[in-house]
């Protein structure tokens, strides 16, 4: 929306513009003379002279035309600064209109996978391709092209699960999002706390080679009174909460003794948006179902290795 002044400073210079148009189409007009004459306009090149005649009358009636659709045309749509114009046309509501007929016309598309269960759906390449679709426009840019994820972004294919990879809990995350709130503990358990307990989850996961006996001590009595209630006593994690495993081999945000010591100090929050109303319960249960289909490939190769 514009100020009242630029407003009204574009209306004034374009209906200044129009008037000035008229004024100077009916002073030609009354000048006219009727009759064609040989007389010139006193230029000249290379011989050739130019016959004073006036304008057709088909020429100015063109430019009479043109002053009406622009009168009609202001009138109508929005030109004139604030102006609305008499049919309340907007481009948001184009744009709706427009995505109105889009998914009049897709939606049933969408709608005859709705009733299919995903573990079913899956099996149906069709369906699964749809999801991919879906996916690579909405997901891909945080989660990764092939869904491989990233720096706090998870790794989908992994069937490693922050909150869950049942179809309904795959469903849930992408229809209401998920907040991972893993709070800041700098203060709380001291730059010595931080240390030992990094050391201590470190090495339960296998990462720390030769960690001194006391430390290790030291850093599980911070872990149990600490950690403990959200990542669980065995640090397997809490799928309730998205506290993350800290004894497997997947790191959302690194497993590095620094990486960790940052998580533990400053604390971690990762959002994933909630997309009910951006794509509909519909599509989402296509994008979930290719989501799910990637972990099937992933169970069918682990049982293939076993
Ligand atoms: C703006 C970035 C962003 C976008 C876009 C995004 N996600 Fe996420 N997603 C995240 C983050 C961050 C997490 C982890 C949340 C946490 O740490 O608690 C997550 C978590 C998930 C999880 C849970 C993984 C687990 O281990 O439980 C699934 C499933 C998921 N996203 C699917 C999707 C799908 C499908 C889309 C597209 C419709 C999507 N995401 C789009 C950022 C994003
Ligand atoms: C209130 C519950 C809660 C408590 C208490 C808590 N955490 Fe967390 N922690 C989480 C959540 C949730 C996440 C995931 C954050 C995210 O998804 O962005 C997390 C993430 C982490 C990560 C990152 C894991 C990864 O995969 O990169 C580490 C390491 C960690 N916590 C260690 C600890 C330690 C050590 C303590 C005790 C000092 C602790 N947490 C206490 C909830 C908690």
């Amino acid at each position: 929306m514009m100020s009242s002044f630029w407003s009204g400073w574009v209306i004034i210079l374009t209906l200044a513009c129009l008037a000035f148009v008229i004024y100077v189409l009916f002073t030609t007009w009354r000048q006219q003379r009727s009759e064609a004459t040989t007389e010139t306009t006193g230029h000249a090149y290379d011989g050739i002279e130019e016959l004073d005649n006036p304008m057709p009358k088909w020429w100015l009636l063109l430019f009479v035309a043109t002053f009406i659709f622009a009168a009609g045309y202001l009138a109508l749509y929005p030109g004139m600064g604030n102006w609305k114009g008499l049919l309340g046309w907007t481009s948001t509501g184009e744009l709706e209109r427009h995505q109105e007929k889009h998914d009049r016309r897709y939606q049933p598309l969408f709608a005859q996978y709705a009733n299919t269960p995903i573990e079913e759906l899956v099996n149906n390449p069709k369906a699964v391709k749809m999801g991919k679709r879906i996916f690579l426009n909405n997901c891909a840019l945080c989660h990764g092209s092939d869904a491989g994820g990233a720096f706090g972004f998870p790794d989908l294919t992994d069937n490693d699960w922050l909150y869950g990879g049942t179809a309904d809990a795959i469903t849930t995350t992408i229809m209401e999002g998920r907040n991972g709130q893993m709070p800041a503990w700098g203060a709380v358990i001291g730059e010595k706390g931080v240390r030992d307990v990094a050391t201590f989850i470190r090495a339960n996961a296998g990462l720390v080679d030769n960690a001194d006996p006391a430390q290790l001590e030291s850093g599980k009595k911070v872990y149990d009174t600490t950690c403990a209630v959200c990542h669980n006593a065995d640090a397997k994690g809490n799928q309730l909460l998205g506290a993350p495993d800290l004894t497997d081999d997947t790191w959302l945000y690194g497993s590095s003794q620094a990486q960790v010591e940052y998580t533990i100090r400053n604390g971690r929050n990762g959002v994933m948006p909630a997309w009910k109303h951006i794509l509909g319960s519909e599509k989402v249960h296509l994008v979930a179902t290719y989501v799910y289909s990637l972990n099937e490939d992933n169970k069918a190769k682990k049982e293939e290795k076993n």
